[in-house]
């Protein structure tokens, strides 16, 4: 099964909230399978449908993306953030839609978060660890926002920048 095209920063379509998704059928389900894939092969520890092209409220995300033998691709559907705690600056953090940029950025240190897993069972979890970072991260993407948006206006302005330049080149 091949990779799904990621869409990339400045693209207008990773700004528009991303709409609940109502039906899990077979279509969502190789979707999912497919998100995993795309995830994987561009190492990746999280990725959202709005980044692959489906403005539903989708993410999938994996622990150890890295790790062919503990990675698993964890999904959650509609996922909503209850609650958040806590401060901590995540290191290096990076999107799939933001190549060749890493930056720290402020985020929550704990989150409660609720959804449906793939099967339509209700999750709600918390966690304190490299997860909260990732849930936050792709959370953020189904509300049309990226981590470059988080981030000094000043070192936005820079990666702005050095995009432009690159699409000028092309
Ligand atoms: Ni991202």
């Amino acid at each position: 099964m091949g990779s799904l095209e990621i869409v990339t920063y400045p693209d207008k379509f990773l700004r528009q909230p991303t709409k609940p998704l109502e039906n899990i059928d077979g279509d969502v389900q190789k979707l999912i399978e497919k998100m995993g894939v795309t995830m994987y092969s561009a190492s990746g520890a999280g990725l959202a449908a709005i980044q692959v092209g489906c403005d539903k409220s989708i993410i999938v995300y994996d622990a150890f993306p890295g790790d062919e033998e503990k990675r698993f691709l964890e999904v959650l559907i509609n996922p909503k953030m209850i609650a958040s705690e806590g401060s901590r600056l995540s290191e290096n953090e990076g999107c799939l839609s933001v190549p060749d940029f890493k930056a720290d950025v402020r985020r929550a240190a704990a989150v409660l978060v609720e959804g449906v897993d793939r099967e339509g069972n209700p999750v709600r979890m918390e966690r304190d660890d490299f997860l909260a970072i990732v849930l936050q991260h792709e959370i953020d993407h189904l509300n049309g926002t990226l981590f470059i948006d988080r981030i000094s206006s000043l070192k936005r302005e820079l990666y702005k920048r050095r995009v432009r330049k690159n699409l000028r080149k092309k």
